[in-house]
């Protein structure tokens, strides 16, 4: 008998993936988020990470926090250069507020995450979960000009 690998959505993988599906249905839809994080690894960011593949480490994490699906899903997307190279390492938070209406840490760019270690992750993703603010972790300013 051969074990058939299976994503979390219920589709068969192709083999040397982590979540590819053997069948693709055009017509089936993606599946929910809360939050979405763009976590950038391009050169400049990735350069100051300790970390060799930061959104697979990421994803564990919020496994480890059972917000892999549900409602309060958090999805974690790699990005290229997202312009704000000299905060390394970029990541953007995006509310689903189409699904879920207002929510407060919508739109916020992280500052170095670079530095950031499993319990700080676990403290953001609880928050973002909770939509507490986001005060403890340094934030990227925007302006005008
Ligand atoms: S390389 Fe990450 S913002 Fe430019």
């Amino acid at each position: 008998m051969i074990d058939k690998k299976m994503n979390i959505m219920g589709s068969e993988v192709v083999d040397g993936y982590e979540c590819k599906p053997k069948q693709l249905d055009p017509n089936r839809p993606i599946m929910h988020y809360k939050t979405l994080l763009y976590v950038c690894e391009d050169k400049r960011c990735k350069g100051v990470s300790k970390v060799k593949d930061k959104a697979k480490e990421l994803r564990q994490i919020i496994k480890n926090l059972n917000l892999e699906t549900g409602e309060q899903r958090i999805k974690i997307s790699r990005s290229l250069c997202q312009g704000a190279c000299r905060y390394k390492q970029v990541v953007q938070i995006n509310e689903n507020t189409k699904a879920n209406g207002y929510e407060p840490n919508n739109g916020i760019w992280l500052n170095a995450t670079h530095i950031y270690d499993t319990a700080k992750w676990e403290e953001l993703f609880l928050a973002l979960k909770e939509n507490k603010d986001l005060n403890n972790f340094e934030q990227i300013k925007m302006k005008v000009f």
